[in-house]
């Protein structure tokens, strides 16, 4: 296997930059009339604009051209069919199952997967409908009105991330909380507001070994006990959600009350399996499932369109094209929906945990960039604070801009305002203003020639920078699924582009390793280990002060 640099598409894309860099968008806009036109599409329920990036039909078809060099709709197939496309671990990666709403068997070693899907989603349907309707109580009788989820990474972010994109549709009655950090300040400032006798906490992880999830469970659960004073309380109070029975029944939880999943459900793809259960206990189940139907509607289109009117491949194409040809080192994801305030933290480990590989498939050292650094905020905040940069810095920062049409707070008129701002910052963000312009504006304000000349170098804004625009008509829980999914297959694209496995994560054992050598030396008082000048004198000054 030869790495995708060595491939005579990718060299041609090299020579194609070339060709392009000194290209500026408004000549392509004046150059194509139907070029808006061309350049946009629909697809379950979203409609992408990719008409402001530095490209033209002939980057299209060139990038076209790696994709089917790299066998995209092969991997896609791959995926879809269940094979074992996780080499590193062995295992199918099936997050699309879980949202299979067609119910189309998807065998896992000659296994239909469905039965035990929709099982288990039958299961989570219960349980929430005991709970919302108060037929599920805690150990003294009284109802549940706070959830506490425990967990950390996929089994937080993206519950987290949805909850908060779906509040106009949360129940008054039932609060859903997140405690992920191992910093014991997260737990109590958490637990403080809360009534154990009317807490239910969610122990979410995969592994159910995680060290910051099996903390907080375990102070979560001495929080509970401290107040109810009987263990039985923990069968009424904990539930979990793993892949691990053995451990959950150690850690005392009634396995009666857990919620599986499956090894080829990956952590960051897994907010549609069981670690959804605290969406649907916040939204209802009816609305989780609509999530899914959202996703399942994306993951269709994924399968089924050809690459040319395909959103994700497209947007992964585009994104390839920037990092490995433009230079971009990183993608700032804005979301113009304060409800999405966490979309961009969720796609930092979707994307980065996904795509920071250094090796492809077969284990050989790649020598082009994958995945970027993934970074935002919500619009208008993050125009006030970073977009300095994406105007008028030094590099390129290919950006999306997400946002709908109607906001569920429909308040005077602070929507028009808000999208008025998304649009302008993709028009100004690609149109910049010329040195002239500058000038003649503040000569035309009154100011003198040479005050006007001086500060024209400043407000000159070179442009060109390139964005997409995602239009919804409204956030609900189909276009937010829809909109997941696409980012889900956006990185799978540009993985299989890169040639790695996007489904493992070994970057992140050898920090947990490390850990836990270091919490024994901090236990026993001495530092021991092989460590470094720095980290030893680190220690020793904790293990020092600590003592104090
Ligand atoms: O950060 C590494 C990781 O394994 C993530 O991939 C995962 O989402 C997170 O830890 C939590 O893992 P678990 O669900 O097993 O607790």
């Amino acid at each position: 296997m030869s790495l995708v640099s060595q491939m005579p598409q990718w060299q041609s894309l090299h020579a194609h930059w070339d060709e392009m860099k000194a290209a500026r968008m408004t000549d392509l806009f004046a150059a194509d009339p139907d070029r808006a036109q061309a350049m946009s599409l629909s697809a379950a329920g979203l409609y992408l604009d990719y008409s402001k990036n530095i490209l033209t039909r002939d980057t299209l078809a060139k990038l076209a051209a790696l994709a089917e060099a790299v066998d995209l709709e092969g991997w896609t197939k791959r995926m879809f069919e269940g094979e074992p496309i996780n080499n590193t671990e062995g295992r199918a990666v099936l997050h699309i199952a879980l949202r299979n709403r067609s119910n189309r068997p998807i065998l896992v070693d000659g296994q239909d997967v469905m039965p035990e899907v929709n099982a288990v989603l039958a299961r989570i349907e219960a349980f929430v409908g005991r709970v919302r309707s108060g037929e599920w109580t805690g150990h003294t009788g009284k109802r549940i009105t706070d959830v506490v989820n425990i967990g950390i990474g996929g089994s937080n972010l993206g519950p987290k991330m949805i909850c908060a994109a779906l509040a106009p549709y949360q129940s008054e009655s039932l609060r859903v909380h997140f405690v992920s950090n191992v910093d014991g300040t997260h737990l109590v400032e958490t637990v403080r507001q809360l009534d154990p006798e009317t807490t239910l906490f969610i122990v979410a992880s995969k592994t159910f070994t995680t060290q910051e999830t099996m903390t907080n469970a375990s102070s979560a659960r001495d929080w509970l006990l401290t107040a109810l004073d009987d263990p039985a309380a923990v069968a009424r109070h904990f539930v979990a959600v793993s892949t691990n029975a053995e451990k959950v029944a150690a850690f005392g939880i009634d396995t009666a009350n857990m919620f599986g999943f499956w090894d080829w459900v990956g952590g960051r793809y897994s907010l549609w399996s069981a670690i959804g259960l605290p969406i649907a206990l916040a939204v209802g189940f009816d609305h989780f499932a609509e999530l899914l139907e959202g996703a399942h509607a994306m993951d269709e289109h994924f399968r089924t369109a050809e690459l040319a009117e395909n959103m994700p491949a497209l947007l992964g194409l585009i994104g390839v094209w920037y990092a490995n040809f433009a230079g971009a080192r990183t993608h700032a994801v804005l979301p113009y929906d304060q409800s999405l305030r966490f979309l961009p933290a969720y796609l930092q480990q979707g994307d980065m945990e996904s795509n920071g590989k250094g090796v492809t498939r077969e284990g050989m050292t790649v020598e082009y960039c994958t995945g970027p650094v993934v970074w935002g905020e919500p619009g208008t905040d993050g125009q006030h604070a970073f977009y300095q940069l994406i105007h008028q810095g030094t590099q390129m920062i290919p950006a999306d801009f997400i946002g709908a049409v109607h906001s569920h707070n429909e308040l005077g008129d602070h929507h028009p305002k808000f999208m008025a701002n998304f649009f302008a910052q993709t028009e100004a963000l690609m149109r910049g203003r010329k040195y002239d312009e500058a000038l003649a504006e503040m000569l035309d304000a009154g100011m003198s020639e040479e005050q006007a000349r001086f500060l024209a170098h400043h407000r000159t804004f070179p442009g060109n920078r390139p964005t997409n625009s995602i239009l919804m008509e409204r956030l609900t829980p189909r276009t937010l699924g829809a909109l997941i999914a696409l980012y889900e297959h956006r990185i799978f694209t540009q993985g299989v582009v890169w040639g790695i496995n996007s489904f493992d994560q070994w970057g992140v054992e050898l920090g947990k390793k490390l850990a836990n050598v270091i919490l024994a030396e901090i236990h026993s008082g001495k530092v021991t280990g092989d460590h470094d000048g720095s980290t030893r004198a680190l220690l020793e000054r904790f293990i020092r002060q600590r003592k104090r």
